[in-house]
């Protein structure tokens, strides 16, 4: 197994995006979709997820939420493609899709900047909602892996972050995606890449303890990336991104995004830079400590896992390797009828 390449009236349409299995509120518990197990509640509906969708995974989301957005400056890449898309017209309510909507975060900044608009967010788990819910957005309980039969022509921006993880067949979801866009819509992709980047920015290649290059981190990357990948991820979803959506019919004005982020501040321009490379020390060793319950699940044995995740949080800790990652975004839009 190896790393990616480095660059690699329609039928039950209605006027407001409908809920599909059912919509739910701040109020409503994790059902029956969440069980107990490895000490962190698991997102485990579908086989192929198997990270927490616990607080303590949804605090780390949103801290990756703000990592997002400052990197990028705002909620999404190609704002002038995404204002339009969303522009107020009288008579009509523009729409907004967060597929795999984690804590529910983007979704709800998204439906405070665009009030004029209706936002769902739908995620195999419910969110973690600690604010106040804007009265123009909602969450679902539904699996993007089944297709959107009922949300043909709705949206008029479909975001999709971080999660190529859960899908099964990213060319076939793009596919439902481009159905559920109204002409005109944009489709948004992003995903941070499980391939992981040295201090000059070129991707690391495996290595073995003792050899050089090597590094813990870099070990149980490896490792969560083989791990997802078996268990039927599109993990590599954001370099594959641009291609797969120029080979659908219905997508015209491809673009492409890629940012470049240290982990944990031994690199810095600024002050921005630097408070971003430490929220992104944070976060990444909060995935670290998350990918227990993935890596027993693959074989690995609970000593080689708790040795990986000691290692690897000791050389973020002490700040003694220094390692890039990379964010692509990817977007694309609807072709006019
Ligand atoms: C890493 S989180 C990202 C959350 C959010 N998009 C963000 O950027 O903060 C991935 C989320 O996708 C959800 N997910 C994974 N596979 C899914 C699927 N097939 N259908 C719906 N949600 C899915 C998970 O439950 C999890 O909440």
């Amino acid at each position: 197994m190896s790393y990616p390449p480095a660059e690699i009236s329609e039928e039950g349409r209605s006027d407001s995006p409908a809920p599909s299995l059912y919509s739910f509120n701040s109020s409503i518990d994790g059902r029956t979709l969440l069980r107990q197990a490895y000490g962190r509640i698991l997102n485990n509906q579908n086989d192929t997820y198997l990270l927490p969708a616990d607080n303590e995974e949804h605090r780390r989301l949103d801290l990756q939420h703000h990592i997002y957005t400052i990197s990028l400056g705002s909620l999404f890449p190609a704002a002038d493609l995404v204002r339009r898309a969303l522009a107020p017209r009288p008579g009509f309510t523009p729409a907004i899709i967060d597929l795999g909507t984690g804590s529910g975060s983007w979704a709800i900044d998204m439906a405070r900047e665009f009030p004029h608009c209706e936002v769902v967010g739908i995620d195999l788990a419910p969110p973690r909602i600690e604010r106040e819910l804007p009265i123009n957005c909602r969450f679902e309980i539904d699996d993007a892996n089944l297709g959107f039969a009922h949300y043909r022509g709705c949206f008029d921006v479909v975001h999709a972050r971080a999660i190529s993880a859960g899908i099964r067949d990213y060319p076939q979801f793009l596919n439902e995606v481009a159905q559920v866009l109204r002409p005109g819509g944009v489709f948004i992709m992003g995903d941070g890449e499980m391939q992981l980047y040295d201090e000059n920015r070129k991707p690391l290649s495996f290595a073995q303890p003792g050899q050089p290059g090597f590094t813990w981190t870099h070990r149980i990357f490896f490792a969560g990336y083989n791990a997802m990948k078996n268990r039927g991820g599109s993990i590599d979803a954001p370099s594959m991104g641009p291609t797969w959506l120029r080979a659908v019919n219905s997508f015209t004005d491809v673009g492409w995004q890629k940012i470049f982020i240290p982990i944990g501040p031994w690199h810095y321009e600024d002050e921005r830079s630097k408070i971003v490379a430490e929220m992104l020390r944070m976060n990444t060793l909060s995935y670290i400590s998350g990918l227990g319950p993935l890596l027993l699940s693959e074989g690995y044995l609970p000593e080689l896992v708790q040795k990986m995740q000691q290692e690897a949080t000791a050389e973020l800790q002490e700040l003694r390797i220094h390692l890039y990652t990379r964010w692509s975004f990817a977007w694309a839009v609807k072709k006019p009828n």
